[in-house]
């Protein structure tokens, strides 16, 4: 089989070598993939966003198979637009896709279905919408309905801070037409667990749990990043609590979706907060996330692409597949500065052995007179280890991080410890 995959961080590489194991996988192309991805397939300098352009290099290639993983393309319908070229893919339709696409389709639909979200009300006037957060409770989280990069949330703890929101996302326009409409809701305290899930619209196998670590400074302290580090399993995610996410939220959005009319076939990952009444939604992506992708992938024991292509044609109860009873830690490294700005261009030197280094944003260039990978993103790589527990998984993170060098290096120093303190209490 030959096939691609579309996107060009963490979270491609570490699908593409996941991927690699398959015996029916011949070969990889990546669009436009990265300078670390470029050791495990061949990338082609088309961007995720060119619809056209990937539709072509598919039809020309003779693509088996495509494998969509960032929202974007999702969201524009390339999934949709593979499958009138009769080539099959992962990922849901543009339709299906709106889950993450708009928030407030999202919240609509849990409203209508049952599912535990946050309350919540959605404004297309920004008049009504400052007027709202007069007299609301406070804090208040202000949510720009589209695609903003996981940036477009503003958590206010005081009128001020709500006003500014307001502003800066309905009329500076801070996130485009993004925020056009914004979603405001009550604001949620617990602790935060990742599901990512396989679901064809019959069946649903959630992965093993997982951590993010969103903030970009040790303590949870500093801006909202993409994700600095994460782990998995998540300890505050038991079985008794599983099983009732299961019954109230995976299901239940499973079928709501059908009911719809708009099936969702792919990965779907469910953003849940802990809260004392029970779990509930935080956010719905209709994609692998970055950098769960980095713990879950390690240790699944399967074969993706069986996996995958199943999820496709509806038959994912076919599969059979499960994850290690072990633990994984990936921490990020970034390039100082970033999420706001950040120096690039340095030369990466990573171990000899490093099949569970995940490349983020680097790219082949020339230095002192050798061809090597140098930065070219806020996030770089992120180091994965698996172990038997949790602890010594951290530790051989680190241990191999340590043997990671770019001019300009800086990661969080405590990825995992939450999660330890949850497991001694
Ligand atoms: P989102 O992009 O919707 O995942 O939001 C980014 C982060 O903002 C989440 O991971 C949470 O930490 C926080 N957040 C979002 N919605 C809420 C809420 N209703 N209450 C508290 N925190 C929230
Ligand atoms: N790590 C969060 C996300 O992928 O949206």
């Amino acid at each position: 089989m030959k096939i691609a995959v579309i996107g060009g961080g963490g979270r491609e590489h570490a699908i593409i070598k996941s991927l690699k194991k398959s015996p029916e996988v011949e070969s990889i192309y990546a669009l436009p993939g990265n300078g670390g991805i470029a050791e495990d397939a061949e990338c082609i300098p088309i961007g995720a966003l060119d619809l056209d352009e990937i539709v072509k290099f598919a039809n020309d290639e003779a693509l088996d198979y495509v494998v969509v993983a960032p929202d974007d393309p999702l969201v524009m319908g390339l999934v949709d637009r593979l499958a009138e070229a009769g080539i099959p893919a992962f990922g849901p339709t543009a339709a299906a896709a709106q889950i993450e696409g708009s928030k407030a389709f999202a919240k609509d639909l849990m409203k209508k279905y049952g599912i535990p979200t946050a309350e919540y009300e959605i404004f297309k006037d920004v008049r009504k919408a400052a007027a709202y957060v007069e007299d609301c409770k406070l804090p208040v989280v202000i949510k720009a309905d589209g695609l903003a990069l996981g940036k477009g949330v503003i958590i206010a703890k005081t009128r001020e801070e709500a006003r500014e929101g307001i502003a800066t996302i309905m009329e500076e326009k801070k996130f485009g037409s993004s925020g056009d409409t914004v979603v405001i809701e009550e604001f949620l305290e617990g602790p935060e667990v990742s599901v990512l899930a396989f679901t064809d619209g019959k069946t649903m196998r959630p992965m093993v749990s997982s951590m993010d670590h969103k903030r970009a400074l040790d303590g949870d302290e500093g801006l909202n990043t993409g994700g600095m580090g994460t782990v998995a399993p998540n300890p505050y995610y038991t079985k008794e609590i599983a099983d009732e996410c299961m019954k109230r939220i995976f299901l239940p959005t499973m079928h709501a979706m059908n009911e719809e009319g708009r099936t969702f076939r792919g990965c779907l990952y469910f953003g849940l907060m802990l809260t004392k009444d029970g779990p509930k939604v935080i956010e719905y992506n209709s994609r692998f996330g970055d950098p769960e992708t980095q713990v879950v992938l390690p240790l699944l024991d399967g074969d993706l692409f069986e996996i995958m292509r199943a999820t496709t044609e509806g038959r994912l109860d076919e599969v059979d597949f499960s994850f290690r009873e072990e633990s994984a830690c990936c921490v990020v490294a970034a390039s100082d500065g970033y999420p706001v700005s950040y120096r690039k261009g340095f030369k990466v030197t990573l171990p000899k052995e490093h099949d569970q280094i995940f490349i983020a944003g680097t790219k082949l260039g020339e230095k002192d007179g050798e061809i090597c990978q140098l930065t070219s993103g806020g996030r770089v790589l992120g180091v994965t280890e698996t172990a038997a527990t949790l602890p010594e998984a951290i530790e051989k993170a680190y241990a191999k991080l340590a043997e990671v060098h770019f001019e300009n290096m800086y990661y969080r120093k405590d990825i995992g410890k939450r999660a330890l303190e949850a497991l001694s209490e």
